[in-house]
């Protein structure tokens, strides 16, 4: 697959990023060994096969590679006229250099692209590299799931942002 470096990203000298592509069976044990290593309630392999199956028109398991290694993954789903985003995720070697805030921008073009009037997604009140990302797009919070995460029973912080079209999908 031809690859071209994430428009406006800050890779390292002469890593090629590829852009954002559809997520297969052959980068699922990828993605779950990377989700092992980002979350204590980590998703399985299995979930990750039922995303890679879900229909195009509902959902949109995605990865980013650099050098043929799995750098970043996400999962989005459409719902009627609702973005929910299920997961972004970049590897730690890659973080903090603008990776994770060009996935949101793909993710947020995507559901405008598709008609979606808003996104949401949940969002541990401990992550804080997450909700800076997040707020800093834009996001409010609109309301808390108490004892959401599994593992610890951490409550979760509901966001959403109303998916204005942009002024060149206006025209
Ligand atoms: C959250 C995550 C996706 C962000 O990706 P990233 O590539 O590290 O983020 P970026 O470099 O694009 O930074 C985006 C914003 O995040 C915030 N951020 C990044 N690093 C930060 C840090 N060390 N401390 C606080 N905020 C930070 C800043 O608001 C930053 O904005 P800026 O570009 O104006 O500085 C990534 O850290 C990650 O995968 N974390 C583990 C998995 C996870 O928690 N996913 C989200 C689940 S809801």
């Amino acid at each position: 697959m031809p690859r071209s470096t994430v428009r406006g990203a800050t890779p390292k000298a002469a890593e090629r990023v590829s852009r954002p592509t559809r997520m297969r069976i052959d980068d699922v044990p990828e993605v779950t060994a990377l989700e092992a290593l980002l979350f204590r309630d980590a998703w399985s392999a299995d979930s990750f096969l039922a995303e890679v199956e879900r229909r195009p028109e509902i959902g949109h398991p995605f990865v980013v590679r650099a050098d043929g290694d799995l750098i970043a993954y996400g999962v989005v789903w459409f719902i009627v006229d609702e973005l929910h985003v299920g997961n972004v995720a970049v590897h730690p070697d890659h973080q903090g250099r603008g990776l994770g805030r060009r996935l949101m921008g793909y993710v947020l073009r995507e559901g405008r692209r598709r008609g979606m009037a808003s996104a949401m997604l949940e969002v541990r009140p401990s992550n804080t590299r997450a909700r800076a990302l997040y707020e800093s797009l834009g996001f409010r919070q609109v309301g808390v799931r108490r004892n959401y995460y599994r593992d610890d029973r951490e409550d979760a912080l509901v966001l959403e942002l109303d998916l204005d079209p942009s002024p060149e999908e206006r025209s």
